[in-house]
């Protein structure tokens, strides 16, 4: 399973980056405007920092809006995916992005039949939202594992883009189930690879370490 950094964060995506962790970038609006920088600014930085897919989300909620605005995003750089909220001027948009050779991840996905429109479309990534299913007392992993086969199925080439990711155990699971892609946040990443017994042991080995001086 591919992992990619859910964040605008900088200092995280280098701070992940430089533990060989990061297979691509995965950006929305919020996590941009958290960042109190642009979009362009925030992508123009770590498209020095990470040599995968970028997503990069659209605004606009009409097609040539979309079309528009993501053009743009793709001329920045070759590595650069536009983000589309799964609406019917974002499958719309899709469409023509896919026949310009531009790639798309399908965002904002809670349903199956939302994820089989979307690779209909022509979306190479889709993004089910796994932590705000389970928010509202559903089951994010179901929701993956319906798109999961359904997608094998009938051999639909759209890649399944894990996302809304809210711990370790998210992880796993969707690791279990095959989803392509993990787009996690910063602290999941870390979390991910701390364990008690790994510290409790090196606090052990450097104490012995210094008896034998
Ligand atoms: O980037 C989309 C997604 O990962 C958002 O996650 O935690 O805001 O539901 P969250």
């Amino acid at each position: 399973m591919q992992i990619f950094i859910d964040s605008a964060d900088i200092d995280d995506i280098k701070d992940a980056a430089a533990m060989g962790l990061v297979d691509g970038v995965t950006t929305n609006p919020s996590l941009i405007a958290k960042s109190g920088r642009t979009l362009e600014e925030v992508i123009n930085d770590i498209v020095e920092i990470v040599d995968g897919p970028i997503s990069a989300e659209v605004i606009s909620t009409d097609c040539d809006g979309m079309l528009e605005e993501g053009r743009k995003l793709a001329k920045i750089h070759e590595n650069i995916v536009v983000k589309v909220p799964l609406i019917a001027e974002g499958l719309k948009a899709v469409q023509i992005f896919t026949k310009e050779g531009i790639r798309t991840n399908v965002t904002l996905c809670f349903s199956p039949t939302q994820a089989m429109l979307a690779a209909k479309a022509g979306a190479t990534y889709i993004s089910p939202f796994l932590g705000r299913v389970d928010d509202i007392s559903g089951e994010g992993m179901e929701l993956l594992e319906q798109i999961i086969t359904i997608y094998r199925n009938y051999d639909m080439t759209t890649q399944v883009l894990a996302a809304s990711i809210r711990h370790p155990l998210h992880v796993v699971q969707a690791a279990l189930l095959g989803s392509d892609v993990a787009t996690l946040p910063h602290k999941v990443i870390h979390q991910l690879l701390k364990h008690p017994l790994t510290d409790r042991g090196l606090e052990q080995f450097l104490a012995d370490a210094k008896k034998s001086g």
